[in-house]
Order: C-alpha cells, then sequence, then structure tokens
C-alpha cells in the first residue's frame, strides 16, 4: 500500500515512519522543508498555502494525516489545510484518509481543540473514505508542559486533572491496524494504560529530574476546569496502550521512578 504522511517530523510521525516502511509500506513524508532519510521518500508541502499538497498526494491509497500547527495558525493549518488536503485526496482517489486527533477535543473548551474538533467535520464531510483517531496525550508533551510550567520556579498546575499518556509508538501500531482494516467512517479512541492525577504525574516527574521544584497548586476555574477534573481527557476505549508515564521518564532520564 503506498501510504502519504503528513507532518511526518514532528513525534508521531518520527514513531509511525519506522513501523510503515518496517511493514512494508511505500511510504510518502511530508515537511515543509526539504528533508531526507528514514527510507522514506520526502516531499515538500504547506498546508497553509496549498503548495505542493496536490503533488503529495498523487498516486497513493491512504493518507495518514498528522500536520498540526497548535500555538499559531491554527485555523489555516488545521481546518483550512484539512479541507485542501481532503479535496486534493478526493481529485486524486484515495481510498482512506486516516485523522489524528485528541481525545476530548469535543469536551474540553481550548481553543486549539474547537479547530481539532472542526478538522474531523471537514474529514467527515468530505468525498474520501475516513476514520478518525483520537489519542491522548503523548508523555513528550506531558514533559514538555511540565517544564514550560516550572520555568519560574516550582511547577504550577491544578493538582486534579487527569491525564492518560500513550506512547506515540502504540499510537504508530494503532495508525497501522487502521490502515489495514480500511476506512471506518467512524472514529476510534486509543489511550495509554493509565489515568494520572496531575500531581503525581509532577511527583514522578520531579523524582526522574532529581528536581526540587515543589508542586504549586492552582485551581482552573469554570467549564475548562471542570472538565479537565472530570476526565475530558481520558478515554474508556479499550484496549488501551502498555507503556507507562514511569516507562517514558526512565527511558528518557535514565534512571528508575518509583511509582
Ligand atoms: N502531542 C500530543 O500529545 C498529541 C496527542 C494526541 C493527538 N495528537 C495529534 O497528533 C498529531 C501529531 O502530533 P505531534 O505531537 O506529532 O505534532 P508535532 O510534533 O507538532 O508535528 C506536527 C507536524 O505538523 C507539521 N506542520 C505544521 N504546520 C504545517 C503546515 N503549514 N503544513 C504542513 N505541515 C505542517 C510540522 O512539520 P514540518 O515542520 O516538518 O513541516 C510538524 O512536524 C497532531 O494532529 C496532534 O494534534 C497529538
Amino acid at each position: 500500500m503506498r501510504v502519504l504522511v503528513t507532518g511526518a517530523g514532528g513525534t508521531l510521525g518520527g514513531a509511525v515512519l519506522p513501523r510503515l516502511v518496517a511493514e512494508g509500506f511505500e511510504v510518502r513524508a511530508t515537511s515543509r522543508r526539504a528533508r531526507t532519510g528514514s527510507g522514506v521518500r520526502w516531499v515538500v508541502a504547506d498546508l497553509a498555502t496549498g503548495a505542493g499538497v496536490d503533488e503529495a498526494v498523487s498516486g497513493v491509497d491512504a493518507v495518514l494525516h498528522l500536520a498540526s500547527s497548535p500555538t499559531r495558525r491554527t485555523h489555516q493549518v488545521d481546518v483550512l489545510g484539512t479541507r485542501r488536503l481532503v479535496g486534493a485526496a478526493a481529485t486524486a482517489g484515495v481510498q482512506h484518509l486516516v485523522y489524528v486527533s485528541i481525545v476530548g477535543v469535543d469536551r474540553v473548551p481550548y481553543s486549539y481543540y474547537r479547530h481539532k474538533l472542526a478538522a474531523e467535520q471537514v474529514v467527515a464531510a468530505g468525498e474520501v473514505p475516513w476514520t478518525v483517531l483520537r489519542a491522548t496525550q503523548f508523555p513528550q508533551f506531558l514533559d514538555e508542559l511540565l517544564r514550560m510550567s516550572s520555568k519560574l520556579g516550582p511547577v504550577i498546575g491544578d493538582r486534579a486533572v487527569l491525564a492518560q499518556p500513550v506512547d506515540p509508538g502504540e499510537v504508530a501500531g494503532e495508525l497501522i491496524e487502521l490502515l489495514r482494516s480500511g476506512a471506518q467512517g467512524g472514529i476510534v479512541e486509543f489511550g495509554g494504560p493509565e489515568v494520572l492525577r496531575f500531581d503525581d504525574a509532577v511527583r514522578t516527574w520531579r523524582q526522574a529530574r532529581r528536581s526540587r521544584r515543589p508542586l504549586l497548586p492552582i485551581r482552573f476555574p469554570g467549564r475548562l476546569g471542570r472538565e479537565l477534573r472530570s476526565g475530558g481527557l481520558v478515554t474508556e476505549a479499550r484496549p488501551t496502550g502498555r507503556r507507562t508515564w514511569v516507562d517514558y521518564l526512565t527511558d528518557t532520564y535514565g534512571r528508575t521512578v518509583a511509582r
């Protein structure tokens, strides 16, 4: 099967490409800049402008759409860019488009999530047979969030927020299963093996990094806070991935962490 992977140079892309190649897929990968490597054919495409998109989808059987821009030009890239991609894929006769979204986009009132939900709707309304895979947070994202939220010293956050980190390699495995089984015309969720409270995640993160930074608890207000504390980012979908937050910390920081 010939597969195009958008946003292939990102965190999830880095986990998907080697698995696709190892499983014998013929892989084309997009980035906004010229790249080489990973045993795939790289093409330059920009979803915000449409440059290179028609060429990228030409001649492929399926698209794994991972590209996203959470912090800037989100509407242009995630919503309008997805519309461009779906239109080009329809014209090229693509048989299956898998869009990677996030568990909670329909519940948690973040601006980024509103754009992801709108992009899901673009995919569902398009002419290409589709599947949406909503994953929970990658541990790399949680790690980065904790580093950002401790820039001023203490780790600042709402201790009762619930998260369910999932290994991107395991998400990659799910994506390959979806490619093999064909378009479902629906949404599938996939999460990590355990639901963590924010304060627990911080405790093990501090141990792994030998950090003395204390947790400075705040309470996120309003509906956002309520959704985050009541499991808006968590899925009951089974099976789940197997690799835990502590597995990630151990691999990343090189020391065993007590649970
Ligand atoms: N991070 C998480 O915890 C998480 C959890 C669940 C689902 N997801 C979803 O999974 C997908 C992949 O996430 P990720 O963490 O791997 O993202 P990432 O590391 O931020 O990678 C996203 C990629 O999108 C590409 N991109 C950005 N603007 C673009 C544009 N204008 N045109 C074309 N490509 C553009 C970038 O590639 P170039 O710079 O090479 O062009 C970038 O490498 C996203 O849709 C995200 O919403 C993420």
